[in-house]
């Protein structure tokens, strides 16, 4: 076959020594339009996986990269005047250059053709090529010139940043935080040759602006950058290799994703690979790892259908197929990365402590967990559990285990809580009448038995027409009250559990029939009117709810008021004012499903302000020495709906109103609504709302190792996890996970310790 590939990056030259090496009667060309040995760039940084897929596919130029590789563990953080450091990170960097004429050698020695300073006006050029590889990089020509085939889908992050170099030699991967009186600076910094380091610089667009870096040339821009970065770099000055930009070397990355791979041009199939086809943010430095393995990919791809012109379709498709998945996998951790260094000033740096800080940044792409920094650094992670734990008022012992942060206490008000887990309300759509009776003494009894710290029964209705269906619980009369003080006795006389009410009005999504019987389905028979923000049916088949009045208002304001007083006398623990999901207070947050043109509509703070009503009437009458939190849908996951932005406003709103604790939820309140789901898929949105607002969080969705909630509580994105789902399959979820991680200190009920130890010795076992 005869094969061109635009472009003599990492991508390009590894593809063709790979043909190269495995076919040689391929005539391979490589048009790069740089000088040879001569191109732009400082280190890059590969993972060891990368690495150890290079040795297998060429031993020869991997043994050339590795003896040429710095290799480190440690990551270093420099932050408010403190240097922490872990190990077990495993990095290796390289200059791009040396990686580039390791590579450039190599493709010579097979017999590759490369052909210098030849700027290619793109696959046109080559028509008796079979395969044009157009590995152009990120402003790659052939895929602009086929925008309508390749369909480039590009994002420009708001983050400023700029790529420098420094003689000064780091022995740790390290992260450098600065303040500037207008906002943070942060470096990312690695050693990748004998003499020299690469220094990247971040920033907001807003700092950017403010130091007028957008009007500097570039060295008054490194002079600045020198100034701010003074302690680091100890006199060291730091250099440019990009002199050829003209005005500002700042620039903002782009999220590139392309809709399809590959294209036939009438003579020769052309196929993106690396930057062309996809980025990926240098805050998890895989840019050059995704380029190496496409070309492994595409490579292997031949080998196994055969080098020929007409195997050529089916290969590119494949190749395209599977390398589509990993680099989704790697663009989502980047995403994660990126976003939290976009955020870090305005989210994490003024708010956290450096240990929950460089916590939190070990974990930014949420692929690192607790457990697995323990495998990474034990000492360092012993050493943050016991930090954590001081922290949250426990006499930590030196010489005993660690307590893990979701076994740690958390105290609101007057209420302690033992640890950090919750038992998420779950509607059980099995009360008559809104009586709590046998089915729920049970349920919630066994919950409260099981280790959690906080048990929430189901969402109850503070009057008969603000069921969701004939099964929910209510807190209406005073025989409800009298169901709620045997179960709260329960809980208090035998278990270390408080207990939680949820109060709510389900509003437009009332008056249907038990889950299992259609769910969301409005009732055939005794049915009731429905009320809500505005006049619109949650399904088309629903019952039209009346747009509230101002008596439908003061009415359900004092059911509230109502349920609250009972809740109170019968000794419950907690209240959370229900203000998610769709029903009635939330379709007053969610502009999908208030229209009102009234002060209950329109912007957030009227949006706002019955469900504000409802909670200070509610707070009013709850005693002070117990806690409300609120759930919100942070996200109603569809296009002119609630944003975990209009959230985080919602929340500042209750926390000024006197809420405790944020309860983030999202979705359910349009039927429409398209979510992502994913392991602790909501988590982001409590981060947000706990370090932007200030208010302790409840981040619940999808939470159900404890290595989840242990990740979670000790990055500080959240106070408290709540466990659903996990808790119907398993009561004792907490007691049982924490056996899982080792630990021993959990108190089980006294009356089936006899258990415990015959569990954990079972567990050690078969991890034997
Ligand atoms: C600040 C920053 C830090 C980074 N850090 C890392 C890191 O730590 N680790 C990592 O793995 N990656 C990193 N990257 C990403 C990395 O640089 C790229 O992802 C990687 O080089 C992609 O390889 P490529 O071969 O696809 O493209 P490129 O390396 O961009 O190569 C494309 C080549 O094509 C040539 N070319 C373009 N157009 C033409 C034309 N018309 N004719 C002839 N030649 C042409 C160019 O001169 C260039 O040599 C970083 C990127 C940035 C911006
Ligand atoms: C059967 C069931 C009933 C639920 N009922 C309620 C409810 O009454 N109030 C509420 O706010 N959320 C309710 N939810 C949502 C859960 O509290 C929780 O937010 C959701 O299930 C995600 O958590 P998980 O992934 O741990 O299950 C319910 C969930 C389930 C599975």
């Amino acid at each position: 076959m005869r094969i061109v590939c635009i472009g003599g990056g990492p991508a390009g030259l590894y593809f063709a020594l790979l043909m190269k090496k495995n076919h040689p009667e391929h005539s391979i060309t490589v048009v790069e339009r740089n000088k040879p040995y001569d191109t732009f760039g400082w280190g890059v940084v590969f993972s060891d996986a990368t690495m150890a897929a290079m040795v297998r596919w060429d031993a020869e130029s991997a043994a050339e990269i590795q003896d040429a590789f710095n290799h480190w563990d440690d990551i270093e953080v420099l932050f408010k005047g403190t240097r922490q450091r872990t190990t077990g990170h495993g990095f290796v960097g390289i200059g791009r250059k040396k990686l580039l004429n390791i590579l450039q050698r190599r493709c010579e020695a097979l017999g590759v053709e490369l052909v210098f300073e030849t700027d290619s006006s793109g696959d046109l050029d080559y028509p008796d090529a079979d395969l044009v590889i157009a590995s152009d990089g990120f402003n790659s020509k052939v895929r602009n010139a086929y925008q309508h085939v390749f369909k480039p889908d590009l994002a420009v992050r708001p983050n400023r940043y700029i790529w420098l170099g420094t003689n000064k030699l780091f022995d740790a991967f390290t992260f450098d935080f600065r303040k500037t009186e207008h906002g943070w600076f942060q470096a990312h910094i690695y050693k990748f040759d004998e003499n020299t380091s690469t220094f990247i610089i971040e920033t907001t667009e807003e700092a950017y602006l403010a130091h007028g870096l957008d009007k500097m040339e570039q060295q008054a821009s490194i002079d600045f950058c020198q100034d701010v970065f003074c302690e680091v770099l100890e006199g060291q000055p730091l250099m440019t290799n990009a002199r050829h930009l003209r005005g500002s070397a700042w620039l903002n990355f782009s999220r590139l994703i392309c809709g399809k791979w590959s294209h036939f041009n009438g003579n020769s199939h052309v196929v993106l690979m690396g930057d062309s086809a996809h980025t990926a943010h240098f805050a998890i430095g895989s840019g050059t790892k995704l380029a190496i393995d496409d070309a492994i990919e595409l490579t292997r791809q031949f080998n196994q259908h055969g080098h020929n012109e007409s195997s050529i379709p089916g290969v590119l498709q494949e190749y395209e197929d599977i390398r589509r998945v990993d680099v989704a996998r790697i663009q989502n951790a980047a995403r994660n990365a990126m976003e939290w260094f976009e955020v870090v000033g305005q989210r994490y740096a003024d708010r956290l402590e450096p240990e929950q800080f460089i916590y939190s940044m070990l974990t930014r792409s949420q692929r690192i967990s607790h457990e697995n920094l323990r495998l990474r650094d034990p000492k360092w992670l012993e050493g943050y559990e016991r930090w954590f734990a001081a922290k949250s008022g426990l006499n930590v012992d030196p010489d005993k285990r660690a307590i893990p942060p979701m076994l740690t206490p958390f105290t609101v008000r007057g209420v302690t809580l033992q640890n950090r887990v919750v038992v998420s309300p779950m509607a059980m759509y099995s009360a008559r009448d809104g009586l709590i009776d046998d089915f729920h003494m049970v349920h919630l009894g066994a919950r409260a038995m099981g280790g959690a710290a906080l048990v929430f029964a189901e969402m109850t209705c503070v009057s008969p027409d603000a069921r969701i269906t004939p099964g929910c619980l209510g807190l209406w009369n005073e025989e409800q009250a009298a169901g709620w003080k045997r179960l709260a006795d329960f809980v208090h006389t035998n278990t270390g559990a408080k207990l939680g009410v949820q109060l709510g009005h389900a509003g437009r999504k009332g008056a249907t029939k038990l889950a299992w019987e259609g769910i969301d389905q409005p009732l055939e028979h005794d049915s009731w009117p429905l009320i809500s923000a505005s006049a619109l049916p949650y399904l088309k088949e629903s019952q039209v709810p009346k747009a509230m009045d101002r008596a439908d208002m003061d009415r359900v304001r004092d059911d509230h008021v109502a349920a609250a007083r009972r809740a109170a006398e019968a000794g419950v623990d907690w209240l959370e004012l229900h203000c998610a999901h769709g029903y009635l207070l939330s379709s007053f947050l969610s502009p999908l499903t208030n229209h009102r043109t009234d002060e209950y509509g329109g912007s957030h703070a009227n949006r706002a302000r019955f469900p504000l009503e409802v909670f200070e009437a509610v707070r009013a009458v709850w005693p002070a020495d117990k806690p409300i939190s609120v759930r919100l849908s942070c996200n109603d996951w569809f296009d002119g709906g609630n944003t975990p932005a209009d959230a985080t406003i919602y929340a500042e709103m209750f926390k000024q109103a006197g809420a405790d604790v944020i309860d983030c939820s999202s979705g359910q309140v349009w039927k429409e609504e398209k979510p992502v789901y994913g392991r602790l898929f909501q988590t982001p949105f409590s981060d947000k709302i706990r370090n932007e607002v200030g208010i302790p969080t409840i981040a619940v969705g999808a939470i159900s190792e404890a290595d989840h909630a242990n990740s979670i509580i000790a990055a500080g994105r959240a106070d408290l996890c709540a466990v659903a789902r996990p808790h119907l399959a398993d009561p004792s979820w907490l007691l049982h996970e924490t056996a899982k991680i080792g630990i021993k200190s959990i108190a089980w009920p006294k009356q089936y310790y006899s258990a415990k130890s015959q569990y954990e010795n079972n567990l050690a076992r078969a991890a034997q």
